[in-house]
């Protein structure tokens, strides 16, 4: 694992260890290094109303856009599993929004196992923006 890489790695565990995860038991941490070198992170936050929860990878978006960065260098996704996950569908479609095909999407176990992709690789066909324009 290089340097920034070790870098997310503790980062997406500190929030992995704070996610609140009482209905699933199941706890995630992402974390964002953004193009302007800044680090961000987030957990999943679940809710008694269930769909009102939200991933870990969608509120370390969320508090990258706060602080006023665009673009995902790279993001690394922590969980508890031996076989090892992958951003949820909506994730991978938020992950595109702020990502180039140089965007490395790194996820992780506790162990630290790692297995790398590109965004293209993981939503090949995702919604884009140009099929919003009209002319
Ligand atoms: N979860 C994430 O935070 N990210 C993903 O990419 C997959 C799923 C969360 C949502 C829910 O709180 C728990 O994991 C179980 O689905």
């Amino acid at each position: 694992m290089n340097t920034t890489t070790n870098k997310l790695f503790q980062l997406a565990l500190q929030a992995y260890n704070n996610a609140y995860a009482p209905y699933s038991q199941f706890s995630v941490g992402a974390a964002i290094l953004s193009t302007n070198g800044n680090y961000f992170y987030g957990c999943n936050v679940e809710n008694i109303s269930y769909p009102c929860g939200s991933c870990a990878e969608q509120n370390a978006i969320s508090a990258m856009i706060a602080s006023g960065d665009m673009n995902i260098a790279e993001i690394l996704i922590i969980a508890d599993s031996c076989e090892l996950i992958t951003p949820c569908g909506a994730c991978c479609q938020r992950i595109k929004e702020f990502s180039t095909p140089n965007t490395i999407i790194t996820c992780c176990n506790l162990q630290g196992t790692q297995q790398q992709y590109t965004i293209n690789q993981l939503l090949p066909n995702g919604f884009a923006l140009k099929e919003l324009k009209h002319d």
